[in-house]
């Protein structure tokens, strides 16, 4: 019994670590999800049944370690060094001709003539080194000092795309030892939905995605670096016993055949022209990536040649970074000025002296919020660092404490609303100031309207930001009930409006009559009752009206409620003008109530789901709208309560969180199926 065990665990590992490699490396899996799962389930049964067959290289393995009480240091096999940079097309066709020329001194003119170069993103991320020992993953450490690193091997154990066997490491070439390099990273859009739950949390932000990444490997508990997304690109191989190579090219095959991420667009060049093209080209491609680089390595493909150059102090000759426009800048911060947002909470943000980052001028930048503004200790008339990567929001990063002027005064929330006069208010318990004036203040109104035709909410497509602004200039909508009031005659005078696009927006409107009721709870813009509360209490009371005929007692008795919140529903419901919108919108036509009995105890009642990648044959809209009928909840993010993952066709980041969490996740087909029989 325990020798069949001992064969199907090992096929199952192997198993799992093939697909692993499909999916994460060549984002090209044979199997389904569920499929999936169903392996990593039977191997998990079987460890737990046979403790003794237990391995840390086995695929259960990457998660769980004990948090540790410091790192241990770790001397590198060989050093890990830097690389020179070339600033432009000069710099790099100059450090050919050096190239050329020592290898032509050295006698090797021919291999000079035809030298050829490999062209990568340089990853701007953190470095990290993998030592494999018999094919095993042994230790994997941080750069340190380039001689002297520290051991974060349990954190890199978390990432799915590093293996932690290498593919086909039972075969006869299995090297002794092999030490990979690469530079892990954070993905932009994970990056941004961190920084947005650090705010919410009071917790403070990373200043870039670099900075994350580090600080997600260099954390003492593996359960950090576990919840976020990180990934790798592997880009060459250290010190090695039993590999045989004549190429970096072929190191780059090598690392793809034995499990790693490689970049597919690295590429081969017999010129240093083509190398220059390479470099425009990553360059025009930087702002579509969902990585950040800041460069493209350029090195030369034969190793033996390149270990001829040499190193020049600590860098290699026979490699070069052409470094793009760096994505930070410092700038004056000229003043701190505060917006409000549509629950009356105080924004501030930076104007900033303009300033070019990575061609783009930037003007403004976000101070996330009070919290944040003071933990940064950022103040009028400072220079400041900014950062701007991909279309992420530029945001201030710090002060440049040197240069501040004396004088410089902490900034302090308006005492008075920016947009409407009313006087400020922070209540004692609140760690943000507000305006108080929540039915007339036009900044929260103008956001409020926003919020109500945005497309989580009502999503009333062409009522955009600008057009709600508009509308509010020209005084037809001044509260959310006047949307509902438009008509083709009255948007027809209307600069910028055909008779088209009033028909298109009134439709639009129209439409949104239909949105579900839960929508509807959460478009109405209740302080606190985000997408997720509003569906709670929705499923709960059935109806508007019996949330309004509802006390706070009844209120806070429903799950994930608490005290606070059902204070300010019942308060909010209780205010006349409130009351009065709930009725006009009411007879307008809009769904107030949940009529379906089943949806209390709906199909997917308490079932938290998360669609990634596009859904063939269902927009995502709509297969939100159908989950959220049958009483499920839409999140925009994988976490431990997630239930279920929607994969579509070219899935994100959440896939793998999903994953990396052993959330369950559906093919379009299976959820198709689950939704259907209703
Ligand atoms: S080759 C001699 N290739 O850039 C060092 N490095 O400034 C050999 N980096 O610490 C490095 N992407 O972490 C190489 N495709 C790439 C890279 C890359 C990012 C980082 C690396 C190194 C730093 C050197």
């Amino acid at each position: 019994m325990a020798a069949s065990a001992k064969q199907r665990i090992e096929g199952l590992r192997r198993q799992i670590e093939h697909h692993n490699y499909r999916y994460y490396v060549l984002d090209d899996p044979e199997i389904s999800d569920p499929e999936f799962d169903g392996l990593f389930q039977e191997l998990q049964h079987l460890e737990s049944e046979h403790p003794e067959l237990r391995s840390p290289d086995s695929p259960t393995q990457r998660v769980g370690a004990k948090p540790l009480e410091e790192f241990e240091q770790i001397r590198h096999p060989e050093p890990m060094l830097s690389l020179a940079n070339a600033r432009d097309a000069d710099e790099l066709r100059a450090w050919q001709k050096r190239t050329v020329n020592m290898l032509d001194k050295s006698g090797d003119g021919e291999r000079g003539q035809g030298l050829e170069f490999v062209t990568e993103p340089k990853i701007d991320g953190l470095a990290i080194s993998l030592i494999y020992e018999d094919g095993v993953l042994a230790r994997g450490a941080t750069r340190g000092d380039g001689e002297i690193g520290e051991d974060v091997t349990q954190n890199l154990k978390t990432i799915v795309a590093i293996p932690l066997r290498l593919i086909g490491a039972d075969g006869k070439k299995t090297p002794k030892m092999v030490e990979v390099r690469g530079e892990v990273y954070l993905p932009l859009e994970a990056f941004e939905e961190l920084n947005e739950a650090r705010v919410h949390a009071g917790e403070p932000t990373f200043a870039n995605p670099r900075n994350a990444a580090a600080g997600s490997i260099r954390q003492l508990d593996p359960k950090v670096a576990a919840e976020r997304p990180l990934s790798i690109w592997c880009y060459g191989i250290g010190s090695t016993e039993g590999v045989e190579l004549e190429t970096h090219y072929e190191s780059l095959q090598w690392l793809r055949d034995h499990g790693f991420r490689v970049n597919r667009d690295v590429k081969l060049h017999r010129t240093i022209e083509g190398v220059i093209g390479a470099c425009e080209e990553w360059e025009k491609r930087r702002e579509s990536l969902d990585y950040e680089i800041d460069g493209v390595v350029a090195k030369v493909d034969n190793l033996r040649v390149q270990s001829e150059l040499g190193i020049a102090g600590r860098e290699p000759r026979g490699a070069i970074a052409f470094k793009f426009a760096p994505t930070t800048a410092t700038t004056r911060l000229v003043e701190i000025k505060w917006n409000v947002g549509r629950t009356g909470n105080l924004v501030p943000y930076a104007v900033l002296e303009p300033v070019e980052i990575a061609g783009v001028v930037v003007r403004q930048a976000t101070l996330h919020n009070e919290e944040d503004l003071a933990r940064k200790d950022v103040r009028e008339g400072d220079e400041v660092v900014i950062t701007r990567a991909g279309d992420v929001i530029p945001q201030v990063v710090s002060p440049v404490l040197q240069k501040r002027k004396s004088g410089a005064r902490k900034p302090k929330p308006p005492e008075t609303c920016p947009a409407c006069g009313t006087k400020t208010i922070k209540a004692e318990d609140e760690v943000w100031t507000r305006c108080p004036n929540r039915d007339d203040c036009p900044g929260q109104v103008v956001q409020a309207l926003k919020h109500f035709a945005s497309k989580g909410a009502m999503d009333i497509e062409g009522l955009g930001e600008k057009l709600v602004e508009k509308f509010y200039e020209e005084k037809m909508i001044r509260s959310l009930s006047d949307i509902y009031e438009l008509t083709v005659e009255r948007l027809e005078p209307l600069e910028g409006f055909q008779s088209k696009s009033a028909e298109n927006l009134i439709a639009a409107i129209g439409k949104s009559k239909q949105k579900p009721f839960p929508r509807l709870l959460f478009a109405i813009g209740i302080h606190g009752v985000g997408a997720i509360n509003a569906r709670v209490l929705a499923n709960a009371f059935g109806s508007i009206d019996a949330l309004m005929q509802a006390d706070t007692d009844e209120i806070e008795h429903v799950e994930g409620i608490g005290p606070v919140l059902s204070g300010t529903i019942v308060q909010t419901l209780a205010e006349p003008r409130n009351r009065e919108l709930i009725g006009k919108l009411k007879a307008a036509g809009l769904n107030m109530s949940q009529e379906e009995p089943g949806v209390r105890g709906g199909k997917l009642s308490g079932k938290t789901f998360v669609l990634t990648g596009s859904l063939e044959g269902m927009g995502r809209e709509e297969a939100k709208e159908r989950i959220e009928e049958l009483g499920g909840v839409v999140s925009g993010s994988v976490g431990k309560k997630t239930d279920y993952v929607v994969v579509g066709t070219n899935p994100g980041s959440k896939l793998d969180r999903a994953r990396k969490l052993d959330v369950e996740t559906l093919d379009v087909d299976e959820f198709l199926a689950t939704i259907a029989d209703v």
